[in-house]
């Protein structure tokens, strides 16, 4: 029979239309019924856990999900000539709208009846459900349930509430985001999204609407940390000496103050010293600053001191800084430090894509920063997004998306930095205010902070195996939804439940499949035997070498200060870590090339990065 999207059929499930309904309601306790089967249910219409199932109860048409199947009967006196009994959870209905047509609503007005007619959903019911009408829907995958009907999430929910992507390592969960933020990117042009990627793994899957920021040529100046975040990038997360601290704390609001005089007054000979009191400047105030200039004050105090062993404390503090200075693994952050600058508007608009310029989502890699700063690169992103949106009234929308987010917010507070945590769960629990939404992904959801967790409303469980993983799901999820977390640990990849808000009704579904060019991690055509075909093993050290040190980004050359100081290398080293095509030898001087080593070099180390992605 042809699809009619105004028939009675949809209300009178099949039960009409054959004559032979699959079973009748038995019992019913709450939004729980059983339902008595008869012989019919074998074959095609076989009654399985995690089916849905339509009751017709009057008018509606009542639909509920089978949560256990079993033979006996479920008393031996009850009515009927049934043979199994399946107990189903009852979710939702399809009522007749006021313009006549039936749809589908979340929750039930009215429960069945004993000897109410139940039977397995049609296609045209099962359609209805999954394509709520009057909402803004994507469509991410199909459902396991029947392939022909796609899974429509209501985009809006989805994301003002918040999502989560669970599910062990290699399961799909970075392909399940990249269709998600993808059909999100469709539907909702208004929306930019800034995705954390900690293993560089998202850089093709975008196409040209990425912006590629990688450590290359990324440029958060040191003046934009907070004194927590700058000081656990100057200790490396060690906590920093008392003393050292007071040093700074006093100093910093001085440096920033009399920064601002030299930008008001030019003629710098009558410079008097800055005063963070008149300025209300103070050590967390997103102004710049010279680090000469901090440097030089710290250096004048110990001049002035008689005592030795605070002396000592001056003098360690500045070879500390000098040291992280020029370091070049941390040009990053201090490259224009005696030079000065305010990019505060040009960085926010490049990081967060307020002029999109086509580019609507920015893909900022984690993987090659020094592993001491990604905690507090990680919290200044988070607090840069989320201040953004508190000082802009939410006029632009945001979705942060987290990869690895256990590694930021995790829920032992001893393990993660506190302010990447604090940076998250404000977005958390705040940020739908000031339109900054969070995508949280993760392979160890018990490890998450779970006050975190607990603010996304829609979550997507893969595969996973831990138990305290499934529990930590268990708990987040309603009762009945709970039922389909039997499936979870035998999931195969890219299929997914899911569960909450963005989904009309829990199902289990697949995600849509991915272009090979799109996948994240391409690894296509990786052996794990290396190649070391025309590299010379000496040539391969001495360029290990060179990368450990740091000091091959210095070929890079100065990265101009304005005005776009991500898209000049994007390409280039985007299609570097993704294995993408290389420049040609004899074209333009490949600014990641290094000198001493092959094109051979590159590619073995390449490789060998994808390999690491891989575990
Ligand atoms: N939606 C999908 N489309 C195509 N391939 C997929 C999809 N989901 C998973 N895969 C396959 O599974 C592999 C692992 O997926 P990935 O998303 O990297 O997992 P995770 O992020 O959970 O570690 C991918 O490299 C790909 O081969
Ligand atoms: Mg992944």
């Amino acid at each position: 029979m042809a699809y009619q999207t105004q028939d009675q059929h949809v209300l009178e499930p099949a039960v009409s239309r054959s004559q032979a309904s699959l079973g009748h309601i038995v019992s019913v306790r709450g939004s729980e019924a059983h339902i008595g089967l008869s012989d019919q249910h074998r074959g095609a219409n076989r009654a399985t856990v995690g089916k849905f199932m339509a009751i017709t109860a009057g008018e509606k048409a009542l639909i509920g999900m089978i949560t256990e199947v079993s033979a006996r009967r479920l008393d031996a006196g009850s009515a009927g000539d049934h043979s199994a009994v399946a107990r189903i959870a009852l979710m939702g209905e399809i009522v007749k709208g006021s313009d006549g047509k039936p749809y589908f609503r979340r929750g039930v007005s009215d429960y069945p009846a004993i000897g109410d007619p139940a039977n397995n959903v049609s296609n045209e019911q099962l359609r209805l459900i999954y394509t709520p009408s009057g909402q803004r829907t994507i469509n991410i995958g199909q459902l396991a349930h029947d392939s022909s009907i796609a899974a429509h999430i209501d985009v809006d929910n989805l994301i003002s509430k918040h999502f989560a992507v669970l599910g062990s390592t290699g399961v799909g969960k970075s392909s399940g985001v990249t269709v998600i933020l993808s059909e999100i990117l469709k539907a909702r042009p208004d929306i930019r999204i800034f995705l954390l990627d900690g293993h560089n793994e998202y850089g093709r899957s975008f196409g040209q609407s990425a912006n590629v920021i990688s450590p290359g040529n990324l440029k958060l100046p040191f003046w934009l940390f907070t004194f927590e975040e700058l000081t656990d990038v100057i200790y490396g997360g060690r906590p920093a000496p008392a003393d050292e601290i007071e040093i700074l704390s006093e100093l910093i609001p001085i440096a920033k103050s009399n920064y601002l005089q030299y930008k008001t007054s030019p003629d710098r000979v009558t410079l008097k010293k800055g005063d963070p009191t008149r300025t209300g400047y103070t050590v967390d105030t997103p102004v710049p600053y010279l680090l000469q200039d901090l440097l030089s004050l710290i250096d004048s105090r110990m001049g002035k001191l008689e005592n030795r062993s605070s002396r000592m404390n001056y003098h360690r503090l500045m070879m500390r800084m000098e040291t992280i200075k020029n370091d070049p693994r941390y040009a990053f952050m201090f490259e224009n430090a005696s030079v000065g600058g305010d990019i505060m508007a040009e960085l926010l608009n490049t990081l967060f894509r307020l002029e999109s310029d086509g580019k609507p989502i920015s893909i900022m890699q984690l993987a090659g920063l020094p592993v001491e700063v990604i905690d507090a690169v990680v919290s200044l992103l988070g607090r840069l997004a989320f201040d953004f949106g508190l000082w802009s009234e939410g006029k632009m929308p945001l979705l942060f998306v987290c990869e690895e987010a256990h590694r930021y917010a995790s829920a032992d507070r001893s393990m993660s930095f506190a302010p990447s945590r604090r940076a998250l769960s404000r977005m958390a629990k705040e940020g739908r205010k000031y339109g900054v939404f969070l995508g949280l992904v993760t392979q160890r959801p018990a490890e998450l902070d779970p006050t975190i967790i607990s603010q996304c409303s829609t979550l997507f469980a893969m595969r996973m195996a831990n138990d305290h993983d499934q529990a930590l799901l268990r708990s987040a999820v309603s009762d009945a939804a709970a039922n389909l977390l039997d499936f979870v640990p035998t999931l195969g990849t890219g299929d997914v439940i899911g569960f909450g808000e963005g989904m009309p009704v829990p199902a289990q579904f697949s995600f849509l499949r991915l272009d090979e060019a799109a996948l994240p991690r391409a690894d296509a055509g990786l052996s794990s035997e290396s190649n070391w075909e025309g590299v010379s093993r000496k040539e391969f050290v001495n360029a290990v070498v060179n990368r450990w040190r740091g000091t091959d980004k210095k070929d890079i050359g100065p990265i101009p200060a304005a005005p776009d100081p991500v898209a000049p290398n994007a390409a280039a080293t985007n299609a570097q870590i993704a294995g993408g095509p290389r420049p040609e030898i004899g074209s333009r001087p490949d600014p990641l090339r290094r000198p001493e080593s092959g094109a051979a070099i590159n590619d073995l180390l390449d490789d060998a990065r994808r390999q690491i992605l891989k575990r």
